[in-house]
C-alpha cells in the first residue's frame, strides 16, 4: 500500500505580463495577456511507507510546487494526489495533523515568540496529548541540541538553529510523513550534518516516510536510496541511486600503480586521462568493457602493484542527465 499516490500530477501558473511606464500601469488595468508556466506538468509516482525519497532538479524545476501540492498548500491543476489516503488540499484539517513540513527558505515557526512558545503554541493547535509531546520534546530537546535556544525569539536564531526548531516542530505531533524542501540551504558542513543525521534517526526508528529536496547532492548520496529527478515540470528519472550511476554514469575510471616502468601504458578499451610517474588513469566506457575484463588484460601485460576502480559523481551524473535531457 502506497502512502503517496501521485497521478498525472500539474500545476500551471498564469504569469501576466507587464507593461512598464506610466501609460504601461494604465495597460496593465485592462490587457490580460499572460503566459502559462507548467511548474509541475503530468508526473506520475507512488511512494511506501518509510521510505526516505530524495527529490531534486535545478532551480526552477518544480521542486517546491510539488512539495506545497504534497502538503496541501497548492490546488493542483490537474491530475491525482492521494496521500495517507486523503487529497490534502480538500481534507487540510484531517492531513495537517498527520504530516509535517519543514520549508528551509522560510520558518513555520512564529517570528516574535521564543522558541519554547511556538512549540507549546503547536501542542494546543495540534491537540497533540500531553504525554507524548513531553516525550517528543525531550527526545528533540536532546539530538537537536534546543537547549541553548529555547527561550530566544526565532528571529534572533542563527539559520541553523533555526532549522532545528523548525524540523522539532514539525515532528512534535508525530506525523506518518515529513516533507523537507531544502533543510540544509545555507548551513555549514557540520550543521548540514547534523540535519542529515537527524533525518536519518527519524526514518529508521520512527519509520516516518519522508521525502526531501535538496540541491546538496550529498545529502542525497548519504540519505537518500531512491532519487527522483525533476526538470522544468518533467520527471526525468525515478529509481535508485545506484542504478542512476549504472544508467547514466557514463565513463568510470581505473587508476593503475605499475610495479615498473614501461615504453607505453596503452590498453585496448580505455584512453589514458593521466599519468605521474608509475600511476595511470584510464577512462572506460560503462557497457562497453567490465572493469575486471579491464584488469584482466592490464596485468596480462604489465606487472601491476595496486589498482582503484573509480565510480563517477553523482553530480556530474545529474548534469549530464539536466543537459542531455535523458529520458527513461
Ligand atoms: N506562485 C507562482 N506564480 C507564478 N509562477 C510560479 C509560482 N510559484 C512557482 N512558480 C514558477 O514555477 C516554476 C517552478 O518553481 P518551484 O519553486 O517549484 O521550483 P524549485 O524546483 O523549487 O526551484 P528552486 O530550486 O529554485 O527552489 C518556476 O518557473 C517558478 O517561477
Ligand atoms: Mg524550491
Amino acid at each position: 500500500m502506497s502512502i503517496i499516490s501521485v497521478s498525472g500530477l500539474s500545476k500551471y501558473f498564469k504569469v501576466f505580463k507587464h507593461h512598464r511606464g506610466g501609460l504601461g500601469a494604465i495597460r496593465n488595468l485592462f490587457s490580460r495577456q499572460h503566459s502559462i508556466v507548467r511548474a509541475v506538468d503530468d508526473i506520475s509516482f507512488e511512494i511506501e511507507p518509510g521510505e526516505l525519497v530524495g527529490y531534486i532538479g535545478p532551480n526552477g524545476a518544480g521542486k517546491s510546487t510539488t512539495i506545497k501540492m504534497l502538503t496541501g498548500l497548492l490546488v493542483p491543476t490537474s491530475g491525482e494526489l492521494l496521500v495517507n489516503d486523503l487529497i490534502p488540499w480538500k481534507e487540510r484539517q484531517t492531513y495537517v495533523a498527520r504530516v509535517g513540513a519543514v520549508f528551509g527558505q522560510r520558518t513555520t515557526l512564529w517570528w516574535d515568540l521564543p522558541v519554547i512558545e511556538s512549540l507549546n503554541l503547536l501542542q494546543h493547535i495540534y491537540k497533540i496529548p500531553k504525554e507524548n509531546f513531553e516525550a517528543n520534546l525531550e527526545e528533540f530537546h536532546e539530538t537537536l541540541e534546543l537547549g541553548p535556544f529555547l527561550d530566544t525569539p526565532v528571529r534572533a536564531l542563527s539559520l541553523g538553529q533555526r532549522m532545528r526548531a523548525d524540523l522539532c516542530a514539525a515532528l512534535l505531533h508525530n506525523p506518518d510523513l515529513l516533507f523537507l524542501d531544502e533543510p540544509t540551504i545555507g548551513l555549514d558542513v557540520v550543521a548540514k550534518e547534523r540535519i542529515r543525521q537527524f533525518i536519518q534517526k527519524i526514518n529508521h526508528e520512527r519509520n516516518t516516510t519522508v521525502i526531501l529536496t535538496t540541491h546538496d547532492l550529498s545529502d542525497v548520496e548519504k540519505l537518500c536510496q531512491r532519487v527522483m529527478i525533476i526538470d522544468q515540470g518533467k520527471l526525468l528519472f525515478d529509481g535508485e541511486l545506484s542504478r542512476l550511476k549504472d544508467k547514466f554514469g557514463g565513463q568510470r575510471e581505473l587508476v593503475v600503480d605499475f610495479s615498473e616502468e614501461y615504453r607505453t601504458y596503452e590498453i585496448a578499451g580505455a584512453t589514458i586521462t593521466a599519468q605521474t610517474d608509475l600511476q595511470v588513469t584510464y577512462a572506460f566506457e560503462r557497457g562497453m568493457i567490465t572493469a575486471s575484463e579491464l584488469i584482466g588484460r592490464l596485468s596480462a601485460k604489465y606487472r601491476i602493484r595496486d589498482l582503484e576502480v573509480r565510480e563517477p559523481e553523482i553530480e556530474e551524473t545529474v548534469r549530464r542527465i539536466y543537459e542531455e535531457r535523458l529520458l527513461e
